[in-house]
């Protein structure tokens, strides 16, 4: 296996390793130290079918859900993909093209959820000839370097996550559907310690709405404040997708985006997200009901 650094602060370039025959013997006892200790992983020239895509996210943890009712069970790994069903692309306007378009703002996946996530591993499946990318910041990093006073505010905090409040910012008709508004809110804590070496990132997203025990908009100012600080361009990595990239990345030491491409071309990538459990830190950050 060739190790490179993608980032001076983090992230690993994995060579000479299948993805497809790794298991809880072969690979993973190296992949999964390497993902604790870096927060995004790259995997170039993978060839992951579905039911390999799954193989591979069942030895981080329990695969997230997030069908709305028993009733309506989703696909097993999600399209984050401008194409219909069929060959048709969504035209400008649409609300999958606005929900993709809320994925450009920095976010932390599934924190709206009742059980956030630790990891996403995403596949390239079709990109565009004009090109894609997707962007990183480590929230470990950017926390390590904060101004006292600013990391003080910080400290000891909760904040509260709405999914619907990302979707609103993009457009307020989009913030109403179902998925949206169905998880509510819930509470995490400011700061996510990685139980396997002692770490401490900020754990934030663009889902975040306010802090337990601030004002409005004293909190909302915080909110902006701390991702603003993170999202400095000495944190960014940007990646260039390219056929049979994957890249597993740790929920609670990053934050990414989307970046606009040509939407007249079709772009699929496949993602499984993993639930965060109890020895990924989970009970610590949850909200201390009294
Ligand atoms: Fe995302």
């Amino acid at each position: 296996m060739i190790k490179t650094a993608i980032h001076p602060r983090y992230g690993l370039k994995l060579e000479g390793i299948d993805l497809a025959q790794v298991s809880a013997e072969i690979g993973y006892p190296q992949i999964r130290p390497a993902f604790e200790q870096h927060s995004l992983l790259y995997f170039p020239n993978q060839e992951l079918n579905d039911a390999a895509h799954l193989k591979l996210g069942a030895l981080f943890g329990p695969r997230e859900d997030r069908s709305l009712s028993p009733d309506k069970p989703l696909p097993q790994v999600s399209m984050v993909s401008n194409r219909k069903q069929g060959d048709s692309l969504y035209k400008k306007g649409d609300s999958r093209l606005l929900d993709l378009q809320a994925n450009m703002l920095w976010h932390t996946d599934s924190t709206f959820l009742p059980i956030p996530a630790l990891a996403n591993i995403l596949l390239a499946r079709v990109i565009p000839c004009s090109g894609t990318s997707s962007e990183f910041v480590s929230t470990r990093a950017a926390w390590e370097d904060m101004p006292a006073e600013l990391k003080d505010k910080a400290r000891d905090r909760y904040l509260i996550h709405d999914y619907a409040f990302s979707r609103r910012k993009i457009d307020p008709k989009l913030a109403e559907q179902h998925k949206f508004t169905h998880w509510g809110q819930q509470i995490w804590k400011s700061i996510w310690t990685n139980p396997e070496n002692g770490k401490e990132a900020l754990y934030i997203a663009s889902h975040a709405c306010a802090v337990v025990g601030m004002g409005q908009v004293e909190g909302l100012k915080l909110i902006d404040e701390l991702i603003n600080w993170c999202t400095q361009e000495q944190y960014i990595y940007k990646h260039h997708w390219k056929d049979g990239d994957v890249l597993i990345w740790d929920e609670r030491a990053m934050l990414h985006r989307g970046v606009p491409w040509n939407y007249e071309q079709e772009r699929s990538l496949s993602s499984i997200c993993i639930s965060a459990t109890t020895k990924d830190g989970l009970e610590e950050m949850r909200y201390p009901h009294r």
